[in-house]
């Protein structure tokens, strides 16, 4: 296992520190699952500092820590002092002054974490900073992607939508290549950032070139927040029609194939209902992992 203290990233992660964070998220669903409980965050307190709205992270970090025996300070921006002008370094202090093992970060700002980690004496943990990395997110669905479709290597996987405003893109492009996946991604020109091929993946406009013999589909959300100025964003309809995975497009996948979705989706424009709650999905299974995934996080960091 690496050394580091603080996990703000999956790139510079070996594949060797991944296979060990993800055999013991193993070994916790395992454990959950059967009513084996460890408390190795017992005393302790773990502080979730989401300065984003979320729904699925904050809940899975909450769980997991609390299945760890430890407390969760859960602070919200909403009802902090961030409204009084404080600045993220000063609040990140302060909760760090409170004494917890570990602090979740979720923040709009591309590197937040990254800061907060050079001034405090927990471990920090990334929750997704603005449009650079979300790695649990990352771990959380290539446990889910090997738990279905067993070794990675060879694999196809197409990621299709907002890559360039997209944490969990990156985090899962990082991810898929320790294991040796071949991954497609697939978005309108706007929405693919110059120099994506380096980061060793095909890229393509045409989605149903991407879905070609995928074994599986990740689906984004299109994230209009991160839009600066006028939207790039043409309509939801048209956009559902050129890059939605409707049940047509579904239907044309090879037989086993699994679709992904972090959430939050807008169903019927980058997915169709039926396939999000479809026999396909897995979007259910990355929900339930990501519990088991934060917990082995929060053993090797807090
Ligand atoms: C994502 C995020 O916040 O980066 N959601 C998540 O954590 N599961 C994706 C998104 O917001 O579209």
């Amino acid at each position: 296992m690496s050394t580091a203290r603080h996990l703000l990233q999956i790139e510079g992660l070996s594949r060797a520190d991944v296979e060990a964070l993800l055999a013991k998220a193993a070994e916790h669903k395992r454990d959950f699952k059967s009513g084996k409980r460890k408390a190795t965050l017992a005393g302790h307190v773990v502080a979730n500092l989401f300065f984003e709205d979320s729904t699925r992270t904050r809940s899975s970090f909450e769980i997991a820590a609390k299945a760890l025996g430890g407390e969760v300070l859960n602070w919200t921006y909403k009802a902090s002092s961030v409204s009084k002008g404080e600045t993220l370094l000063d609040t990140v202090r302060n909760i760090d002054a409170l004494g917890p093992r570990a602090i979740i970060i979720r923040h709009s700002s591309s590197g937040a974490p990254h800061l907060a980690a050079r001034h405090v004496k927990a471990a920090v943990i990334n929750a997704g900073d603005g449009t650079h990395e979300h790695p649990s997110q990352g771990l959380l669905d290539a446990f889910t992607l090997r738990e279905k479709l067993g070794s990675l290597e060879g694999k196809r996987i197409a990621i299709v939508g907002d890559i360039l405003h997209s944490r969990v893109a990156r985090s899962n492009l990082h991810c898929l290549a320790l294991f040796g996946a071949k991954v497609i991604c697939c978005g309108p020109p706007m929405f693919l950032p110059p120099g994506l091929e380096q980061l060793g993946c095909e890229v393509t406009s045409e989605l149903d070139a991407a879905l070609e013999g995928a074994d599986a589909v990740m689906m984004l959300r299109i994230q209009l927040e991160r839009q600066s100025g006028e939207s790039l964003f043409p309509s939801p309809r048209e956009y559902a029609r050129l890059f939605g995975l409707s049940v047509a497009r579904a239907a044309r996948l090879k037989a086993g194939a699994v679709v992904l979705h972090p959430g939050p989706i807008n169903r019927g424009v980058e997915l169709a209902s039926e396939v999000a709650d479809g026999a396909r999905s897995l979007i259910l299974d990355q929900v339930e992992n990501g519990v088991c995934v934060r917990m082995a996080i929060l053993e090797a960091f807090a």
